[in-house]
């Protein structure tokens, strides 16, 4: 039965499929701003840090449970574990990758009437107060935020629907090399902008000074919410991995690709904001409020390059957040699929009218349902704040202890090294940090930053 399962045609299929979760909203909206919020070069330190030391031991160990038990990250727990309590772990991932892809979809749908925007030449006389109030008008307006975010979903349905090799895997071919393409030529125009010397000292001069408290927290957040780890996102797609897929090796692609996809994105917007003298502390709405703006001004000379500009980076967002979208998505419906034997396609629609409600809800938190409150938030920052900072990092302490402690340490060898094929390298370091470094550090973190003590 396992021979029948089906999977990426290829290995590079596989990286690109993987890499596309990773690059996101979460590289081109949430890095800059998270890193704009906490003072730039000195949080980008810190989240690297996050991510060699955290990151790439908890993506290998996600691979191997989704490799080796062929498993979606909702059954895979059962496969590996049956009887056992650890199937909640799995439960807990197909919940949050639902959550998050509720409020994600809501961001991602504005990137399509950015595009739109953009694409008219809405952006072009504009004065900078027009961005602000243009965006809270359009954010907040009860209709408009919500078609697009059903047009966003409808266009995730139609690619999971077509399946793993023909959709995700064909789509993360195509999709991924234009990004690519994008992100470079944009980053490159934006150094060449007057005084963007000052966003790059932003990005690459640590100033220690700037480390407060909530750094740390945020930091680690954004590493699993980037790198799409800690809900068996990417453990669902190893299940699609050949045997021939070299985990570790898979593992620092997708982490190498996400971390210098975040990187561009930051040599993107800070050099573009300084050079038009905007701060980069705008929060979620930088790039839809104070990008266009910076566009504009940046080009002031050269229309044309205003425009192609503003298009791209909207079309890059839309791109990086669609190949995202498609990840989460699998995880919920190949979860219907394999635990109740839905067909993929009634799985799909069951998923996507539920993120439609979860996205509706959250878009209206925005404007007329702004005085719902959850834990003192508005319901679209209390899912951010939920889902990444506590329900990410949770689910990778706990994947990192099921693979660090309860996996039978063969099963774990074996994937790590291909079933012998590969040196066993850095094995003892992984099995390490998996068993006592991420556990440890991730609790601290909590224990600190949501004041559990
Ligand atoms: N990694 C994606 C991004 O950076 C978001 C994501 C999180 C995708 C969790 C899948 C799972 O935008």
């Amino acid at each position: 039965m396992q021979d029948t399962r089906v999977g990426f045609g290829s290995k590079i299929g596989g990286i690109l499929a993987a890499a596309g979760s990773a690059v996101g909203l979460g590289n081109i909206w949430r890095f800059p701003y998270e890193t704009g919020n906490h003072g730039g070069a000195a949080f980008i330190l810190v989240y690297l840090g996050c991510v060699l030391f955290l990151g790439l031991p908890i993506m290998v160990a996600e691979f191997s449970i989704g490799r080796s038990s062929k498993a979606s990250t909702g059954k895979s727990f059962s496969v590996l574990a049956p009887g056992t309590q650890w199937k909640w772990v799995g439960y807990l991932g197909v919940l949050t990758g639902f959550l998050i892809l509720g409020y994600y979809s809501v961001v991602a749908g504005w990137t399509l009437e950015y595009i739109l925007e953009a694409g008219i030449n809405g952006f072009a006389n504009n004065r900078p107060e027009d961005f602000v109030v243009s965006f809270q008008s359009f954010s907040q307006n009860p209709w408009k935020p919500l078609f697009w975010l059903i047009v966003f979903l409808l266009m995730t349905h139609y690619i999971i629907v077509k399946g793993v090799k023909n959709g995700i895997e064909k789509s993360s071919k195509i999709m991924m090399p234009l990004l690519f393409i994008i992100v470079i030529v944009l980053a490159i125009c934006s150094i060449t902008l007057p005084n963007s010397q000052k966003g790059l000292e932003f990005l690459f001069n640590p100033d220690f000074s700037k480390l407060n408290s909530s750094v740390f927290l945020s930091a680690l957040g954004q590493a699993f919410f980037s790198l799409s780890l800690g809900m068996g996102c990417l453990s669902t797609y190893a299940s699609y991995f050949g045997k021939d897929a070299k985990l570790g090796n898979t593992a620092v692609s997708v982490a190498t690709i996400d971390t210098l996809v975040a990187i561009l994105g930051g040599v993107i917007i800070f050099p573009a904001a300084f050079s038009v003298g905007i701060q980069p502390d705008a929060g979620p709405s930088l790039i839809f409020i104070t990008l266009p703006n910076v566009f504009q001004q940046a080009f002031s000379g050269i229309p044309i390059l205003a425009y192609i500009f503003s298009v791209s980076f909207y079309v890059l967002l839309a791109l990086a957040a669609l190949t995202s979208t498609i990840s989460m998505h699998e995880v919920s419906t190949a979860f219907l699929n394999e635990k109740y034997g839905m067909s993929r396609g009634r799985a799909a629609k069951i998923v996507t009218a539920g993120c439609i409600v979860i996205g509706v809800i959250s878009s209206l938190s925005l404007g007329v349902m702004q005085d719902y409150t959850l834990f003192g938030k508005g319901i679209f920052d209390a899912l951010d704040f939920v889902t990444a900072k506590i329900m990410l990092p949770l689910g990778g302490m706990l994947i990192s202890i099921f693979v660090g402690w309860y996996l039978d340490k063969s099963r774990v060898k074996n994937e790590f090294t291909n079933y012998g094929k590969m040196k066993l390298g850095l094995f003892n370091v992984y099995i390490f940090i998996l068993k006592y470094v991420s556990p440890l550090a991730i609790s601290a973190i909590f224990i600190k930053e949501l004041n559990l003590i």
